[in-house]
């Protein structure tokens, strides 16, 4: 590796990204990173400050100036003043795409929607970022004749298939199947079935040199000053003492894991097609369970209820390629007490609706239009 050698980290300042955008300038990359706005000042900073002081007005809409930058974090990583490069631009646009990817050997397209669970989406801003934003990203660096190009999907393009033999792990064969994933409505998993299915068009193609991986629920300590959708999640089993909660099996991969497996992809000429990303599959009682096992005095849920949720994801396609992952327990340790640290336990319930990443808008679309929009997309 040339120590002037640059790769491209779309959506550089999310949760994943700001993890692979660290290590590549720790292995002495040129870094550029895109970012929707890198003036953009992080709401969620002062919220957490507002709810820790002011509970009581924690709830309310307010506009406040705190001087902190969402993408504030990168520029503090080792390296990044020198050798971290931030380029404004949307994954709707093209020629901003293109200005960030010129010049670079690799890229590794990361920046998609996560809405929240259960929050309001509006399906346009979901499916034209994650299906229309792939497409421009693959064709930037197509302009730019990238070499390698690792694009993150998700478990939600592997694990929707109710064809699937039940006695035999998911692996890299499987994929969601999209009349399933429409008949849930869950056009996350929509959006990235078809995401991944057309990335994988360029290798059949010969056009791209592209691996992509399939995360399952991304936790471990936060390097941003925002909350992404998957720390939230696992932070509601800490701090929001409902009386039951559902006691479905889900998958999950530490963050720093999940970025050292996709610069290992993108390391390894080897590697080629999609790769499942997991490490641990747990139910939510045994979950609940560990964490109370070192911190015994959150807010943990009462009760369980027994539901169908099963996960059986494997990850040895990854492994045989080299990838090593950390115990469970380290990782629910280091994001407690990052959160400690951070301030993120203060966050609000109340706040969590308004803060998915797709949810500026809050514009609420019927079923029978998400379907159509849907549609239009497979
Ligand atoms: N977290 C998980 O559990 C999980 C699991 C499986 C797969 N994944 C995948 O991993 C990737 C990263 O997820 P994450 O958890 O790190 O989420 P995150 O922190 O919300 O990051 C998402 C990034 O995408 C960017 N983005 C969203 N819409 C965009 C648009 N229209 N144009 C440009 N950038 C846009 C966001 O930019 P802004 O900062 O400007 O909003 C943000 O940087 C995604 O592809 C996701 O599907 C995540």
């Amino acid at each position: 590796m040339g120590e002037e050698q640059r790769e491209c980290v779309t959506g550089a300042g999310g949760y994943l990204a700001s993890w692979v955008v660290k290590s590549l300038l720790l292995e002495g990359y040129v870094v550029h990173g895109t970012v929707r706005d890198p003036s953009n000042f992080s709401e969620l900073v002062l919220e957490r400050i507002f709810a820790c002081y002011f509970p009581k007005l924690a709830s309310f809409e307010f506009v406040l100036f705190s001087g902190d930058n969402k993408n504030a974090h990168l520029m503090k990583l080792e390296k990044a003043s020198e050798n971290l490069k931030l380029f404004k631009t949307d994954l709707l646009d093209y020629e901003g795409l293109c200005a960030a990817i010129d010049g670079c050997v690799g890229v590794f397209h990361i920046a998609s929607p996560v809405p929240l669970r259960g929050s309001v989406i509006n399906l346009q801003e979901l499916m034209q970022p994650a299906i229309t934003g792939t497409k421009n990203v693959l064709n930037a660096c197509l302009k730019a004749k990238v070499k390698k190009v690792v694009v993150v999907s998700s478990t939600g393009a592997v694990v929707l298939n109710p064809n699937w033999p039940k006695d035999r792990s998911m692996d890299e064969e499987c994929w969601s199947d999209l009349e399933s994933c429409n008949a849930i409505q869950n056009w996350y998993c929509v959006a990235k079935t078809i995401a991944e299915r057309e990335a994988l068009e360029y290798v059949k193609r010969g056009e791209l040199n592209i691996v992509t991986v399939c995360p399952s629920i991304i936790i471990g300590p936060l390097l941003q000053s925002t909350m992404n959708s998957s720390s939230l999640y696992f932070l509601k089993f800490l701090r929001d003492g409902c009386q039951s909660a559902d006691n479905g099996v889900r998958a999950f991969v530490d963050v720093r894991d999940a970025a050292a497996a996709i610069l290992l992809v993108y390391d390894k000429a080897e590697a080629e097609g999609r790769y499942i990303l997991s490490s641990h599959e747990i139910g939510t009682q045994d979950l609940v369970k560990k964490l109370k096992s070192f911190y015994p005095n959150y807010n943990y849920p009462q009760s369980f209820n027994e539901v169908e949720t099963k996960m059986n994801v494997s990850s040895v396609k990854l492994q045989n390629l080299g990838w090593k992952y950390r115990p469970l327990e380290e990782t629910l340790v280091d994001a407690v007490n990052n959160y400690e640290e951070t301030g993120a336990l203060f966050i609000t319930s109340s706040l969590e609706p308004r803060k998915s990443s797709i949810g500026r808008s809050h514009q609420v679309t019927s079923v029978k239009t998400c379907h159509v929009i849907a549609k239009s997309y497979t």
